[in-house]
């Protein structure tokens, strides 16, 4: 049997004018987990939807856990996946207690009403909400709940049908330094977990991205900048084209973080020589010459005035 769980090949979503996502080809197996980050309004959530049956492509084909959508019965398929989002969140009823908001789950609805639950069920969302420092919070109304509170739970939920693919859309975004450091541990620990499913985590931070997570995609509207083993992926000059500003990137005790570069440098291009900067640290508008790739202008935006530089030859 393939361990293909998600397999997209030309995958374009239109809406009106607007094309939301085009081309993607995406393979991912069993064994991997992805990170998927872009800029807003990247079509990350809508890449999430497709994944989750939620939404039909305009063109392309599309295949989850080995089923091909169009051909089989989405509602055969959708318990077998996990999803938790902001838009699901908004969706649960106001009373709805954390213990009912996990086990409907197993029924893939929201709101608890004359349904019946084995005891069987009940010990698994209480051990799934213990397993996600939630055990406190069974008796509570959802709606009560802090922001990373309710995150956790909903992880809880989205791992009660013992899903085959888990899609986590924006899970750290709102969370306090406390609870996003508290939720990555436990889900690098799932990551690291071979029993756990397949997981996608949608993201736009790369501080966010749990160790143990192989994969990652980088979105740009719509469209596939880069895709493949994560150390390949995150470099400065994707994640640079990626989020459209000049970007670093750094890898330290096993998590990334990325930040401006210095003087907004492209990176890769040459720090501007002692005499451009000095002229530019007078107050006055300069021009320079850089060695470096011909053709290729660079601005110095930290100086105190606008200073450009022009590369004239290569190093
Ligand atoms: N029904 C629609 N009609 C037109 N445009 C839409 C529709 N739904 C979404 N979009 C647009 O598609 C783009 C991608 O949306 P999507 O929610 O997938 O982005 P995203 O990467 O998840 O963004 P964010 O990081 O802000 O959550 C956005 O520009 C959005 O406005
Ligand atoms: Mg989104």
């Amino acid at each position: 049997m393939s361990d293909e769980v998600l397999r997209l090949r030309g995958v374009a979503v239109r809406r009106e004018t607007s094309m939301l996502l085009r081309s993607i080809d995406w393979t991912a197996h069993e064994d991997e987990r992805w990170i998927v980050i872009g800029p807003n309004g990247a079509g990350k959530t809508t890449l999430l939807q497709v994944a989750a049956t939620l939404l039909f492509p305009t063109e392309g084909t599309v295949e989850v856990l080995g089923q091909r959508l169009g051909e089989v019965d989405v509602f055969d398929l959708r318990p077998r996946i996990g999803l938790t989002s902001a838009a699901l969140a908004e969706r649960v009823p106001a009373g709805e207690k954390v213990i009912d908001l996990v086990l409907t789950a197993s029924y893939a609805i929201l709101g608890r009403w004359k349904e019946e639950y084995e005891s069987a069920d009940v010990t698994r969302a209480v051990e799934l909400l213990d397993a996600l420092g939630c055990a406190h919070l069974i008796r509570r109304r959802f709606a009560t709940l802090s922001e990373g509170e309710r995150k956790r739970v909903q992880i809880a939920r989205a791992l009660m049908p013992d899903p085959e693919l888990l899609l986590l859309d924006e899970p750290a975004a709102g969370l306090d330094l406390g609870g996003r450091e508290d939720l990555l541990q436990r889900l690098s620990q799932l990551a690291r977990n071979p029993k756990a499913p397949m997981m996608v985590l949608v993201t736009h931070h790369v501080e966010e991205v749990p160790d143990g997570f192989t994969h990652a995609m980088l979105l740009r509207r719509g469209s596939v900048l880069a895709a493949g083993p994560v150390a390949d992926v995150f470099t400065a000059r994707n994640l640079s084209k990626c989020f459209g500003i000049p970007l670093e990137i750094e890898y330290r005790r096993s998590r990334w973080s990325a930040f401006a570069s210095p003087g907004g440098r492209p990176p890769g291009t040459p720090r501007l020589p002692a005499a451009v900067l000095a002229v530019a640290s007078r107050g006055r508008r300069a021009v320079g010459e850089i060695p470096g790739r011909e053709g290729v202008a660079g601005t110095l935006r930290r100086a105190p005035v606008p200073c450009t530089c022009r590369v004239v030859r290569a190093e």
